[in-house]
């Protein structure tokens, strides 16, 4: 066989995009394979493997048990705050899926209807998911950090017919119910007696028999039929994931089922180099893209083993519970966020816990969810000997924009950049007025269309938010909302956002969600909440309010209330934790609040104040308390 280097795949997947494409799906299991790739009839909508048809739950698990690997483990599950281990082999985890089919079925689940899942990291999350894709229905996974309100607002968008939940959630420091939380979202998005079936698990307060007529996961698996896997249409969607936009309402990226198969099973092999019988262990929640293409669907379509882990990278012991798990399971490729690595860093900064644990069998780490900076790059290559990639990617990509491609070609690892683009993704970085600039400056990162399968085929149910979100900006391409540049020799490097999307321990969360929350309280006249540099969370969201004019309520209280609020709506995972009373905001003259000037200002950066500044006195008045110790400018 000749390989292919990794200019060779590229140069192929722009030049002769049918091809390329048509070879990577002959890699999946068609009920009738695809003869054409590419329908761009529709544009600016585009469809991969129009004339395609398959089931993606048959091609994660039947095709490997009916080629013999039956008996290999497809899904390891590892709690660390259980301390318990549990494995599934292909053959087990195909029969559970196809049972809880059909249950789904004898509920009413078919063909495109919507399957709401908020679930913790336990293996019927992944069942759930696998279960739904197997009928054909659509998935949206919800993630456990989000609160009741949040979980309302997806409910109402995907209309589901059914809702998968367990008794809850665990944290280190305290259980989180999910059935209280689950029966006020239904509440809140007016469906209260939507059909709910539930994972019972022990040590939880709220019991099930206090929710009639929800239904017990292990009671109705037991009697269920096993439901076969149903053919859809490559374009036929998969699942719905919400993320934040830059508005309060959050944006349900759709993926298809065709074009998701064929790009996630490429990059198994070609970015990642995991085949069958290798382990994969994706150190991320089943609720985020990273767990959706790399704990569930991407190794199990690659016929490997997937490690889903329940636990935290510190004090589930310690620092050592990431090395623990790859020497328990053989681990040979580990992807996580920076966040993580830095959190371990900072308790083990030696990395003598490694010494416990023989990791030997990791090949590479993977990084992505946000920048890797320099300084844990160069810590984690010393600390574990082996290749660290960073690789750029967004919840409405699916995959990597931007990576080492390790089983393709091995190109050197530059720190701080996640590499090359990837097949099929036209880069591009334009300025301010869509004109592309000079290697080395810094500009709008944007995506040639059509962007590559597996990437989002559109909102739910809005195609207008859809182009008006991605397409509008700059003409005839997608704008991916990050900024960054290119070097001489094409690698990227990706810097930050270019718009109010902050990145919290490798978490995405929209600031102006959190100020519509804040926008809320009776005192509060306007605010602003930015993300500020975190020497361990990337980013914090930090919140500053201007009171309306003659209220009078102690500034203490009305910190702890609006912190509160902020956990009850958007939940805990926002980590709102900062908020300060000032006298005025920076604006322009038009009104809109300097939000980038106040981050500057607050991170120690150079900062420019715009001439269209309102009164500059209100700078000056700020300077203190955003960066408290700081001399004027
Ligand atoms: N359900 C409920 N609450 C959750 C939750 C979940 N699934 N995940 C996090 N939270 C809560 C935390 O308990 C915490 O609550 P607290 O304010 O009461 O302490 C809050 O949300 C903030 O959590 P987080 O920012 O994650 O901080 P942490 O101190 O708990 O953990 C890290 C810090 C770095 C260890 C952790 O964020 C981490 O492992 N991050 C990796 C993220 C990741 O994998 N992202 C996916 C992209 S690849
Ligand atoms: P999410 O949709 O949650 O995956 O978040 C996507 C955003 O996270 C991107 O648009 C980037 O801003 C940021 N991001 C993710 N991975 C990286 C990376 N490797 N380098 C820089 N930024 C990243």
């Amino acid at each position: 066989m000749v390989t292919k280097s990794y200019q060779d795949s590229y140069g192929q997947s722009l030049a002769k995009p049918e091809d390329f494409w048509l070879d990577a799906a002959a890699k999946i299991s068609w009920t009738e394979p695809p003869q054409q790739a590419v329908d761009s009839s529709t544009a600016p909508l585009f469809r991969w493997f129009p004339d395609g048809v398959l089931n993606t739950s048959y091609n994660a698990l039947d095709r490997h048990v009916e080629a013999g690997r039956g008996d290999q483990d497809a899904l390891i599950y590892d709690s660390a705050m259980l301390g318990i281990q549990q494995r599934f082999t292909y053959a087990e985890l195909t029969g559970l899926v196809a049972r809880f089919a059909g249950v789904l079925r004898r509920h009413g689940v078919g063909k495109g209807d919507r399957v709401v899942i908020y679930m913790p990291m336990i293996p019927e999350a992944a069942i759930a998911m696998l279960a739904t894709a197997r009928l054909g229905a659509v998935h949206s996974v919800v993630f456990g950090g989000f609160a009741p309100k949040e979980l309302a607002s997806r409910i109402k968008d995907a209309a589901p017919a059914l809702v998968v939940t367990a008794s809850g959630g665990i944290e280190p420091s305290r259980r989180i119910e999910y059935l209280p939380a689950v029966a006020e979202a239904l509440q809140l998005a007016g469906v209260s007696d939507l059909p709910v079936i539930v994972r019972s698990r022990e040590g939880f307060a709220s019991p099930l028999s206090d929710h009639a007529g929800w239904l017990d996961w292990d009671a109705e698996i037991a009697s269920a039929e096993p439901a076969a896997p149903v053919d859809v249409k490559a374009t036929d969607p998969l699942y719905i994931l919400y993320t934040s936009g830059t508005t309060g309402s959050p944006k349900g990226v759709v993926r298809d089922n065709g074009g998701h198969a064929v790009a996630l099973s490429w990059t198994m092999e070609n970015i990642y180099d995991i085949g069958p019988g290798d382990v994969m262990w994706t150190a991320s929640d089943v609720g985020w893209v990273v767990g959706h293409s790399y704990i569930v669907y991407g190794p199990l379509l690659a016929g490997a083993t997937t490690v889903l882990y329940e636990g935290k990278p510190v004090g589930t012991p310690d620092a050592g519970a990431f090395w623990r798990v790859i020497g328990d399971h053989k681990v040979n490729v580990l992807f996580t966020a920076p966040t993580a690595l830095r959190a371990i860093r900072k308790a083990d900064p030696e990395a003598r816990l490694l010494q416990d644990h023989d990791i030997s069998s990791l090949r590479t780490l993977f990084a992505a969810g946000e920048r890797l900076d320099t300084d844990t790059f160069h810590w984690a290559s010393q600390s574990l000997g082996v290749p660290v990639v960073d690789h750029w990617w967004q919840t409405e990509t699916g995959w990597a924009i931007c990576a080492n491609p390790r089983g393709l070609e091995q190109l050197p690892i530059k720190a701080g950049s996640p590499s090359v683009p990837m097949p099929g993704f036209r880069l591009n970085i334009v300025d301010g007025l869509g004109e592309e600039v000079a290697a080395g400056k810094e500009g709008n990162i944007v995506l040639g269309l059509p962007l590559p399968p597996g990437t989002l085929t559109t909102l739910w149910g809005d195609d207008e938010r859809y182009i008006s979100s991605y397409l509008q900006a700059f003409e005839g391409v997608y704008a991916t909302g990050d900024s960054g540049y290119r070097d001489d020799d094409g690698y990227v490097f990706v810097m930050g956002r270019t718009d109010d999307i902050i990145n919290v321990a490798g978490h995405r969360l929209s600031t102006g969600a959190m100020e519509q929350v804040i926008g809320q309280h009776p005192a509060v006249a306007e605010c602003a909440v930015i993300g500020l540099a975190d020497p361990l969370k990337g980013q914090r969201a930090s919140g500053y309010v201007v009171l309306k004019s003659g209220v009078d309520v102690a500034e203490d209280i009305l910190v702890k209330d609006l912190i509160a609020l902020v956990r009850r709506d958007i939940g805990a995972v926002a980590d709102f934790k900062h908020v300060a009373v000032v006298e005025a905001l920076p604006k322009t003259r038009s009104g809109k609040i300097l939000r980038k000037t106040m981050r500057q200002i607050a991170d120690g950066e150079e900062y420019v104040v715009p001439s269209t500044i309102e009164d500059a006195g209100v700078i000056d008045q700020l300077i203190g308390t955003l960066r408290p110790g700081a001399a004027g400018h």
